[in-house]
């Protein structure tokens, strides 16, 4: 893929912009019949965070606020929006009705997906009565779109070492807590996504959203889904399968089989690398693609928005990053896999602020 400036992005993309960039994620689907294109915007992890009565942490306020605006100035419009977990910080009602207050801004229909932050609290009561089902599937003009809850994990874990539920919620929001629990979709969706993708046709594109990587990327961090093989087994079949996560806070890609894997950027801020844990050199698993980034200690550098173009059910993304130079992670069939264009084997990709 040749390199493609600022300028010609937008134009590609097709989004009016006054200047700065989006923290939101904006997704194309491109089809042999044009009529049949579409577009989409991604919004994830926002984190919003009560102080006290009705303060919140502002930071995380803005990100969210200046995401919606910036979606509704989005032309061509999306069709819908996707909102990728972690409305809440600590899943609190308060948090949650927040964050909903300001995605209420948006002018299209939003699906969501379920984080680990806005469930650990009530077990999702809240966020299922003001949202409906965590897990469910709908079509698209042509693409079968599946939303998974994959944040649950072991009952035990879940209903018998806890005082309460503040508690539970204390230690699965903290990243490298070892008292927390691998994530994982459970048997009961898994039963229910066999069920319905066996009347999907094995040459429609299936899109996947989840919360947490439908891999295995570093079990410390949760970075993680512990029955993601079974997951990939059953995508398996179908000839396009896009997985899109949250939950990381970073730009990660990978190629497993038939399946590319995205993840999408936080509003709120950015999580370092596995392998920056000083503790082990690298947590990256063999097919995993190495990757790079902008720099986690500049709380915006990987904080942004992506442009998605999903060709043939291959996704070359373009993440413009606000204060960091543009990236563009595209599929490599000499490879078989997504890699970045300019940067992938530069260990410590350029800084602008260096
Ligand atoms: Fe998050
Ligand atoms: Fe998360």
């Amino acid at each position: 893929m040749s390199k493609l400036n600022r300028r010609e992005l937008l134009k590609g993309a097709g989004v009016l912009l006054a200047a700065g960039t989006l923290p939101v994620s904006m997704v194309e689907m491109a089809f042999a019949d044009n009529s049949k294109n579409f577009t989409f915007a991604y919004i994830s992890d926002s984190h919003i965070q009560q102080i006290k009565g009705n303060i919140f942490v502002r930071n995380w306020d803005r990100g969210l606020i200046r995401s919606v605006a910036e979606t509704n100035l989005m032309d061509p419009k999306p069709d819908f929006v996707f909102y990728g977990g972690d409305i809440a910080q600590l899943g609190k009602k308060s948090e949650i009705d927040h964050g909903l207050e300001i995605l209420s801004g948006l002018r299209q229909k939003v699906h969501y997906v379920m984080g680990e932050h806005d469930y650990y609290l009530d077990l999702g009561e809240h966020w299922k009565k003001r949202l409906g089902p965590d897990y469910y599937s709908f079509d698209h003009k042509g693409v079968h779109f599946v939303v998974l809850n994959s944040i649950l994990t072991y009952d035990d874990w879940t209903y018998n070492r806890w005082a309460d539920g503040v508690e539970r919620m204390n230690v699965m929001a903290g990243l490298d807590d070892h008292r927390g629990s691998p994530f994982m979709v459970g048997e009961k969706q898994r039963a229910w996504l066999k069920k319905d993708l066996a009347g999907v046709d094995l040459n429609t594109p299936v899109i996947v959203f989840s919360h947490s990587p439908l891999q295995k990327i570093y079990r410390g961090w949760n970075f993680w889904t512990e029955d993601a093989e079974q997951i990939q087994a059953l995508l398996k079949p179908f000839k396009k399968v896009n997985v899109f996560y949250g939950h990381v806070h970073q730009i990660q890609y990978n190629q497993i089989g038939n399946i590319s894997f995205h993840s999408a950027m936080a509003t709120a801020w950015p999580w370092p690398y596995p392998e920056s844990n000083a503790k082990d050199a690298s947590h990256l698993p063999k097919l995993t693609v190495q990757m790079n980034r902008a720099d986690p200690f500049f709380e915006r550098d990987a904080t942004g928005w992506q442009y998605i173009d999903i060709h043939s059910g291959n996704a070359a993304m373009t993440f413009s990053l606000t204060d960091n130079s543009t990236r563009t992670v595209a599929f490599n069939p000499e490879t078989n896999r997504p890699e970045d264009t300019r940067y992938q084997n530069n260990r410590i990709p350029p800084q602008d602020h260096y």
